[in-house]
């Protein structure tokens, strides 16, 4: 396998400068790359997108995300098959480790951690309005079975993952750049922040945004603490969440970079990058653990549900998020981890999971992680058999946790289980809910066509021979146009899952990922209808949809009329941000973000407010233009086109 591998990737390397869909790839690349087009701030830092006025998972478009990282990494992974020239991509990784893996002065008490004792439970509520919640220390917990064998590999305590939301421009002000803990609105940033905190119906319209380092300056008397969780006494602490699916992709791409690299002769350019992205691998076994390490299966009962010991805590599947967090104080501290009960499809990575298990250059440290993604693998491909719909898009996930407080689940969810986990359709979140958007579906599913391309795994096979079956009849794909489900409408069970499609769209970011997962698939099976839908829509959005920042269509956003949407506060609550926005019982998402009254798209939103028309903005989201690149040079790659 592996000798068959290399010949064909020195095959590619020898055409690679020839083909209209590597030029492409080349093309767009300059325009992600063009200073006058704004991806970048000035410290090489991918914002989530060029638009400041941006509200979907974050809530500022030049906030960024570890998903904009992976692909700024996996973007130059591939300018190193293209061009011969991998020194961008060892860039961009200094630029992930420097802005957004924190340093250990972001993470001083790691030490302190006691791994029999992770963390305290704490219920997720129905509603934001149920906030905050108590800690309860009288619910079992389990036993971290990572600590010492990490300890032991790396020589530290501390955590070597990314955190997933950073204010690039520090325009909330707290001024949490490396280093810096709350060091206000003159800090240059990217500042670490973090959003959503409140369980699964909280909207990023209902967030209040917060500082990750909270020394109690701002916000009120114990800074943001007491708004989320109630806690007899509060300390100065700071706190991140990763998510899991940035990490895996990274990983991922520094995958590709090996192969690339081995194939022209430059492995030794790129081997320590390829070591930390082991090492991230190493870490992101966090991810594959229920939340407080609680055992899996029928964990019904918060107090009832006994926590693990050893590796009986792990569902093995990349789970919604991984948390750490401990005190400032230094002398007398503390720590805490988080695993997540929740696992959705749209997170796996089975081509990062077989990388870290199998690639020799990619080989963690970790004593038992080649073990756990080996398990890892089998059991993700285990999970898209038991999503898979009669039609072939996968649902949702399963989740350890009912509701996030280990509630009894619905009747009809406690036959069929997943390994003793609940099936949800749309886990961890409900606003909107997680498995509605369609683009969860070719993210996934194109990482199986990458690891079936790899391998030719039968089972990666049969589950993609389906869904390719499905995509084919329901999207409208032509040499002139083409229309993919927009969002999915889903019912039934695992056993007798039923998807229907509730809008089109011709979005270019879920387009392009379309098109690679058609492009690898083909390229291993052979099968020319594929190829050709594949080519259709990188051709359609190559020759419809080019502005000069990128390739971009436009989209209505119904959703800005949220902006003056209430912000539940505790009655009584006051507090205030570092620009002086006060937070306060009768918060809206606009009142706390009075930035944005001065954002140069804001006249649109404030007329739509006002009974205007739906404001429409053409996007250019970092993730979604490397998309386009990175889906046009795998094309041209693996055909030689
Ligand atoms: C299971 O039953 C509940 C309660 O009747 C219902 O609301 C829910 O939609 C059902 N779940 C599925 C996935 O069919």
């Amino acid at each position: 396998m592996k000798l068959s591998l290399f010949i064909l990737f020195v095959g590619c390397v020898a055409h690679i400068n020839a083909g209209v869909y590597t030029q492409r790839f080349l093309d767009q690349y300059n325009k992600i790359h063009a200073a006058s087009n704004g991806y970048f701030s000035p410290q090489g830092v991918p914002y989530h997108s060029v638009e400041t006025l941006n509200v979907e998972a974050p809530d500022h478009g030049h906030e960024t995300t570890s998903e904009a990282f992976s692909y700024y990494i996996w973007l130059e992974a591939m300018y190193g098959a293209v061009s011969g020239d991998f020194s961008s991509f060892v860039t961009a990784w200094d630029i992930t480790e420097k802005y957004i893996i924190p340093t250990t002065a972001d993470q001083p008490t790691n030490s302190f951690y006691n791994p029999s004792s992770p963390a305290t439970f704490a219920p997720e509520l129905d509603h934001p309005s149920e906030y905050p919640s108590a800690i309860d220390s009288g619910v079992p917990v389990g036993q971290d079975p990572l600590y010492q064998e990490l300890v032991q590999a790396y020589g530290t305590a501390e955590i070597y993952g990314m955190h997933w939301l950073l204010d690039v421009d520090n325009v909330y002000g707290f001024g949490n750049s490396p280093g810096n803990c709350e060091a206000g609105p003159s800090d240059p940033g990217p500042s670490y922040i973090n959003t959503f905190q409140r369980g699964s119906e909280e909207s990023v319209w209902r967030t209040i945004p917060q500082t990750t380092c909270d020394t109690f300056k701002y916000g009120g008397t114990n800074g943001f603490l007491d708004l989320f969780v109630q806690d007899n006494s509060y300390a100065e602490q700071w706190k991140y969440t990763n998510a899991p699916d940035a990490d895996a992709r990274a990983i991922q791409a520094a995958f590709w970079a090996s192969q690339w690299a081995t194939a022209s002769g430059q492995i030794s350019q790129i081997q320590s990058t390829l070591d930390r992205a082991a090492k991230m691998g190493d870490y992101l076994r966090y991810s594959l653990f229920d939340k407080y390490f609680k055992k899996i299966g029928n964990c019904v009962g918060a107090s009832s549900c006994e926590g693990g010991s050893s590796k009986n805590s792990a569902h093995y599947l990349l789970g919604w998020f991984y948390a750490w967090g401990g005190a400032r104080d230094t002398t007398n501290g503390w720590a805490w981890r988080l695993g997540d009960s929740a696992a959705h499809f749209g997170y796996q990575n089975p081509l990062t999971a077989y990388a870290l298990a199998n690639e020799p250059t990619l080989k963690p440290k970790g004593s038992s992680a080649v073990q756990d993604w080996t398990t890892s693998l089998a059991r993700q491909l285990e999970f898209y058999e038991y999503l898979q719909s009669d039609e072939g898009a996968f649902a949702g996930g399963a989740t350890n946790s009912w509701n996030g407080r280990y509630d009894t689940p619905d009747n009809n969810l406690t036959t069929n289980t997943f390994y003793g986990m609940f099936y949800d359709w749309e886990p961890v979140y409900h606003d909107p809910p997680s498995n509605r958007w369609y683009g969860m579906q070719p993210w996934s599913v194109d990482r199986l066509a990458q690891y079936y391309y790899v391998t030719g795994d039968s089972t990666a096979q049969a589950l993609l021979d389906k869904w390719v079956t499905w995509i084919l009849s329901v999207a409208t794909i032509n040499s002139d146009s083409y229309q993919l489900p927009g969002n999915l409408a889903w019912t039934g069970t695992p056993g007798d899952l039923h998807v229907s499609i509730a809008t089109y769209s011709d979005d270019v970011g879920t387009g392009a990922a379309t098109a690679r997962t058609l492009a690898y698939y083909a390229a291993r099976s052979n099968n020319q209808e594929a190829k050709t839908a594949a080519k259709n829509i990188l051709d359609v959005m190559w020759n419809n949809f080019q502005t000069d920042k990128g390739v971009s269509a436009s989209e209505e956003r119904e959703d800005y009329s949220r902006f003056n949407e209430p912000v539940y506060v505790p009655s009584g609550w006051t507090g205030t941000y570092p620009n002086g926005d006060v937070i306060d019982s009768s918060a809206t998402f606009i009142s706390i973000r009075s930035f944005y009254l001065s954002d140069p798209d804001y006249p649109q939103i404030e007329s739509y407010l006002n009974g205007g028309a739906v404001p429409t903005f053409t996007y250019h989201r970092f993730w979604s233009q490397a998309d386009v690149a990175i889906a046009q040079g795998a094309y041209g790659l693996l055909f030689n086109e």
